[in-house]
């Protein structure tokens, strides 16, 4: 049998709490192709955080297997959490290069963070620093960030959760843009489900740490909520959800 690019084999994480033990992941698998937009969406508490930041290794597992095409090494991972997360002393442009200021000034991406600051509509923040920005910016300046590093697999947490409904709109579009122009691979956690289904290939629903759901996408861009496709999309995901 072949393996997919990357594989999360029967994950666990077990959490003690209070002397209780809780299982954010409860043998959760995902497998994914390169070039794939996979939205992970579930109730509060699901295991949604957990399975990223286990991903990012930002957190051990309990058990299970996680594997990247990539080989045996580690993979270059970025991440965009629910808030900015930016340094607050150094600039828009600095903050993209974040990942590079350590190195020498000639390996630094300069150009490539010059082309995300364009197209993420922050050339003229270049220079600003976060506190002079609004949260949408802020957020742009993340995302801009996480690009620039150019990561293997970029896991996105409730990246557009904060923003209000226009900016949320122009992200969802930059994002799906820059999955298709970069051949991206995306996996995107969001309370969303219209969301899920305007931008993603799959829509996997988790519950209680468990999979119940891997959904294919199948519909043409731009996708429209009025759509009868998209509707039946939305209510074979929400019966899953809503109990
Ligand atoms: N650092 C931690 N210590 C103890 N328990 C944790 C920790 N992180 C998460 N948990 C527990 O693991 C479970 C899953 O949490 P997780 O953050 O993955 O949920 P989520 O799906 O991201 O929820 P939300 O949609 O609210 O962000 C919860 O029961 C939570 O209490
Ligand atoms: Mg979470």
């Amino acid at each position: 049998m072949t393996m997919a690019w990357f594989e999360a084999k029967d994950l666990r994480k077990n959490y003690g709490i209070g002397g209780a033990l809780i299982a954010a992941l409860d043998g959760f698998s995902l497998s994914a192709e390169r070039g794939d937009f996979v939205s992970i969406v579930g109730r509060s508490g699901s295991g949604k955080t957990t399975f990223l930041r286990i991903v990012a290794g930002l957190t051990e597992t309990t058990s299970g297997e996680l594997s990247f095409g990539s080989g045996t090494g580690a993979a270059k991972i970025g991440m965009v959490f629910q808030e900015p997360r930016l340094m607050p002393w150094l600039t828009v442009e600095q903050n993209i290069l974040f990942p590079f200021l350590r190195g020498p000034r000639a390996s630094m991406p300069i150009e490539r963070s010059a082309r995300f600051l364009g197209s993420l509509g922050l050339l003229p923040y270049r220079n600003a620093y976060p506190a002079q920005l609004s949260g949408g910016m802020a957020q742009r300046a993340a995302l801009g960030r996480a690009l620039c590093y150019e990561p293997e697999i970029i896991l996105m947490d409730e990246p557009l959760g904060s923003l209000d409904y226009f900016t949320r709109r122009s992200l969802q579009d930059e994002i799906l843009r820059l999955h298709m122009a970069e051949n991206l691979t995306i996996f995107f956690v969001t309370h969303d489900v219209e969301e899920a289904i305007k931008l993603s290939r799959r829509v996997v629903v988790i519950d209680e740490g468990r999979k119940i759901g891997d959904i294919p996408i199948d519909l043409d861009f731009p996708r429209k909520q009025s759509d009868p496709g998209f509707a039946r999309k939305l209510d074979e995901i929400l019966s899953l959800i809503v109990r």
